[in-house]
């Protein structure tokens, strides 16, 4: 499986902190943004990942992971020269996917949860295996600004909508996102909502009609974060600090996620953290490793 990380946009919400900086390089408490989510493909064992963003942003991602080598994977980029929407990033990506199923996650989600791991390797094969499509639902109390899945009693879902007026239900669907390889065709196919963007939600609503369409629950105990307005940013930022004060862990630290899957060795990543030695980053390495 392969994927493809979104970070382009112009987060036209945040100005005037996104005029001259990518949203998605912002930081969350104590690293970029696009870590969290770039962990995210780290923990699901995808190692071919494609990042997307500006003309103006892409060097500065390029900077920041480079090929991917630090961390074991392989980084590729590719210019959006239009927010055209999230389903352009299968037309954009079209070459790099090739055959392959193919997760999109969105650059400025951030998830943190128990079990998460174990959920995504389920999904990763599930969809590799079965040629499905599979889409998370989180209960939220302002489902307006999101895409939205109304659920049966059984947990199918019966319908869809981009951002409603009216939601028929609380259930958001989280900026992550995994499927067969048809998804290509299907966002070449679907047409541009009265915002002029090629939805995702219209893509899913497509795997929903034909029956291919797995809602997977986040539940309570997890935490899905996103971070569009100056408030919900730093919460999240605040929330990342309670979490690794209060825990001692690092949310979203690549190189001991890296590790931890074998990607790297225990002396490279060791050496990285020297890199930053004098930042909680390195130093949280340096003492939980050496
Ligand atoms: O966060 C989850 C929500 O993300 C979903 O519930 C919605 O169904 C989905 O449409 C999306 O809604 P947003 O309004 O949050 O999407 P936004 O336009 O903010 O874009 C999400 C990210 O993707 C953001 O980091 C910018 C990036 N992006 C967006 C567009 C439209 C691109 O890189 N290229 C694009 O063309």
């Amino acid at each position: 499986m392969k994927a493809v990380l979104l970070a382009g946009g112009i987060g036209s919400r945040l100005y005037p902190l996104t005029l001259s900086v990518s949203k998605q390089l912002l930081p969350v408490y104590d690293k970029p943004m696009v870590y969290y989510p770039l962990s995210v493909l780290i923990m699901s064992g995808i190692r071919e990942i494609l990042i997307i963003s500006t003309r103006e942003d892409i060097g500065s991602y390029k900077r920041l992971l480079g090929d991917g080598g630090r961390y074991g994977i392989k980084l590729e980029y590719k210019v959006q020269e239009h927010p055209k929407g999230l389903a352009d990033a299968f037309i954009l990506g079209e070459d790099f996917i090739g055959e392959n199923p193919v997760c999109l996650i969105l650059g400025d989600n951030i998830f943190y949860g128990m079990d998460f791991s174990e959920k995504l390797d389920l999904v990763v094969k599930r969809t590799t295996l079965e040629n499905k499509a599979t889409i998370f639902g989180y209960t939220v109390n302002n489902p307006q600004r999101y895409g939205v899945i109304e659920l049966d009693s059984d947990g199918y879902g019966i319908s869809l909508e981009e951002k409603p007026i009216n939601p028929r239900s609380n259930e958001a669907v989280v900026g992550l996102y995994f499927y067969p390889n048809s998804v290509i065709e299907v966002a070449k196919t679907i047409t541009p909502s009265e915002r002029g963007e090629l939805e995702i939600t219209s893509v899913n609503d497509y795997y929903l009609n034909t029956g291919e369409l797995v809602v997977e629950k986040l539940g309570p105990g997890f935490t899905w974060l996103d971070t569009g307005t100056p408030e919900s940013l730093l919460e999240a930022g605040q929330f990342i600090e309670t979490i690794e004060k209060r825990q001692g862990v690092k949310v979203g630290c690549l190189e001991e996620l890296a590790f931890q899957k074998g990607y790297i060795s225990k002396n490279r990543m060791l050496d990285q953290a020297a890199e930053m030695k004098d930042t909680s980053y390195g130093e949280y390495l340096i003492r939980k490793y050496s």
